[in-house]
């Protein structure tokens, strides 16, 4: 993670985050030990928790307590109890900064723990699914400190939830079922920038891709990028392989899957469980049991059979890796550089969600260019003169 590395070098000789508590729930997952690290020798006091019981590593999370001193409060596949403890847990260091993947710790503080809510000085959100909930508690104004909204950086979306998202979707669907995607009818419900990802990865793979939208613009976008564009009601007794992708609820449910084809595989790479409607599904099985790790297999009364993939949760961090360092590289380094900003404005900021300031998104762009080795053009004196001025061309 080079980016992070050169932000990381600049925080251990400038300690801007001295004297900060920082309580994280993120994926526990070796990227976001690096960034955490990133944290803590910029001078920061840092604690985790799981923003997503199933894309714990253990190991990972063992190792961020014992070898650097980071106290990491998460078990892989840990129940909604345990996790509620281990958020309790987290914020016991009486935050002056937070870190949510899906706003869990803005919610508490918002809710049960507004004791706490003095002393903070600003957060980080780094999942659309988050940004929502932000904006909606924003909107009713009660949104009691500022957040950064890293998701919607460009060095973030382009990248992270395209192509980061995309990838590491299609990859958690093969190692969790080692079907062939070639030839295959997929159907991805969402194009936003992770739909996109996984439908250009999929077609990449051969598959015959469909997209389901609610959108207008989004599902003409997807039309002309080449993809047919179907209601659900239809595309459901077409394809083999469903992936929602919408950060809503109930994409795929009973309706859908009594029209499914046989064998039909559903995953979810959306932020909630909830795109698939699982209790659904389990109210229509007569049978379920599990055929591979990560696949559980629901039997209809007619004898047709769904697999649920990771029990509708994020399939690309459940049965995959989640994305590649690369990738985190510049997400991490967008949320390092956006906590740095935050507490240099201490005070001074209004309690809303911000964008990531355009400085931030350029420097990570010129670092990750760099440390790929791609160069670029520079415009000449002429050309920014013209760009400059308004009577030149017309
Ligand atoms: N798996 C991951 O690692 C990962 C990474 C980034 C984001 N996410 C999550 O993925 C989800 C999507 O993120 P995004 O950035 O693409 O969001 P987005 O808001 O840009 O796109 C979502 C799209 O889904 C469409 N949509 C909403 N409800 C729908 C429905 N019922 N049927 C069909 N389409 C519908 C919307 O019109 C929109 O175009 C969010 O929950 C986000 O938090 C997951």
């Amino acid at each position: 993670m080079p980016v992070l590395r050169i932000v990381g070098e600049r925080f251990a000789r400038e300690r801007p985050l001295r004297g900060h508590r920082v309580a994280a729930c993120l994926h526990v997952t070796p990227e976001t030990a690096t960034f955490l690290r990133t944290l803590s020798a910029a001078g920061a006091d840092v604690a985790l928790c799981a923003s997503n019981p199933q894309s714990t590593q253990d190991d990972v999370a063992v190792s961020l307590a014992a070898d650097f001193g980071i106290p990491t409060y998460a078990v892989r596949g840990e129940d909604a109890g345990r996790r509620a403890e281990n958020l309790d847990r987290v914020l016991r260091c009486r935050p002056t900064i937070t870190l949510d993947d899906g706003a869990d710790l803005v919610s508490i503080l918002h809710d049960r723990r507004r004791d706490l809510l003095a002393d903070v000085v600003g957060g980080t959100e780094e999942t659309t699914t988050g940004v929502i909930r932000l904006r909606s508690l924003a909107a009713r104004g009660q949104l009691r400190y500022p957040i950064v909204a890293v998701n919607d950086a460009l060095t973030k979306q382009l990248f992270d939830s395209r192509h980061g998202t995309g990838q590491s979707t299609m990859d958690g669907i093969v190692r969790a079922t080692n079907v062939l995607l070639a030839g295959m009818p997929v159907v991805v419900a969402g194009y936003g920038w992770v739909g996109k990802g996984i439908a250009m990865r999929a077609r990449g793979m051969g598959a015959h891709v469909t997209v389901c939208e609610v959108e207008p613009v989004a599902a003409l976008e997807a039309s002309m990028d080449g993809f047919r564009v179907l209601p659900m009601h239809d595309a459901a007794r077409e394809g083999q392989l469903f992936i929602t992708a919408t950060g809503s609820s109930g994409v795929l449910r009973e309706e859908h899957f009594t029209s499914m084809k046989d064998n039909a595989l559903v995953a979810n790479a959306g932020h909630s469980d909830v795109e698939i409607d699982g209790p659904a599904l389990a109210r229509l099985a007569v049978k379920r049991r599990p055929v591979r790790d990560m696949v559980e297999e629901f039997e209809l009364a007619d004898g047709r059979r769904i697999h649920l993939l990771a029990e509708g949760r994020l399939v690309n961090l459940a049965a995959g890796e989640g994305h590649p360092a690369t990738i985190m590289d510049m997400s991490f380094a967008n949320q390092s550089l956006s906590v740095e900003f935050l507490v240099a404005r201490a005070g001074h900021l209004d309690p809303t969600v911000l964008s990531v300031p355009k400085e931030i998104d350029h420097q990570v762009a010129v670092l990750k260019l760099q440390s790929l080795g791609v160069r670029i053009d520079a415009l000449t004196a002429e050309q920014q003169r013209y760009l400059d001025s308004w009577s030149d061309g017309a």
